[in-house]
């Protein structure tokens, strides 16, 4: 036993140093790399959120005062044709008589309509009546814009309305 330990005691100083770096030295890199990835994570995030914030900071300060909304810089904006908005919106349901809608071109649907009278039409394509959503569904339509969708509809279904320019 004493043997053998006195065996085991003559490992050489290189040996010694050998070992120790052998079993040291790759753990403390894999500590050491793992440290630097944990950093850098964490650095990564934080910077990213500071700098978005900075940036954001500064646009708000460096803005000009008096900042307008603007849709569309170059066209000002262009009064659709009755044709136009039956087509963009009012087809969909109008031409295929979906939820039991006038349909377009249709004297005997839009007969006793028209005897309401044009103010009545108008008035009901823009507020709305039972399954006919307000402006046909498309809020950003001007009164004007329904309007001579009305007329374009009305008159093909029989009436003699007159475009309001
Ligand atoms: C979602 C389907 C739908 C769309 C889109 C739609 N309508 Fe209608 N519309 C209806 C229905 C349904 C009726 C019948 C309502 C009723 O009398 O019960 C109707 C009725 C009307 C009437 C007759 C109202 C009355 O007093 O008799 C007018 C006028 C009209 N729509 C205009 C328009 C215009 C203009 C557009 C496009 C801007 C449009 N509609 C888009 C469904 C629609």
């Amino acid at each position: 036993m004493s043997e053998h330990h006195e065996e085991m005691t003559k490992t050489t100083p290189m040996q010694v140093v050998f070992a120790s770096v052998g079993g040291l030295v790759p753990p403390l890199i894999a500590i050491f790399l793992i440290v630097q990835l944990v950093l850098s994570i964490q650095h990564s995030h934080v910077n990213k959120e500071a700098d978005e914030a900075l940036a954001k900071t500064v646009a708000e300060r460096i803005k000009p005062v008096g900042e307008m909304k603007v849709v569309d810089a170059n066209a000002p904006k262009v009064v659709k044709s009755g044709e136009e908005v039956f087509k963009a919106v009012c087809t969909s349901c109008h031409t295929s008589g979906a939820l039991n809608a006038p349909k377009f071109g249709n004297k005997g649907d839009w007969g006793k309509r028209v005897s309401q009278g044009y103010e009545t039409l108008v008035k009901h394509a823009i507020e709305g009546i039972r399954a006919m959503p307000a402006r046909g569904g498309a809020a950003d339509l001007s009164d004007l814009e329904v309007q001579r969708a009305v007329v374009y509809m009305a008159n093909a279904g029989g009436a003699k309305f007159t475009d309001p320019k």
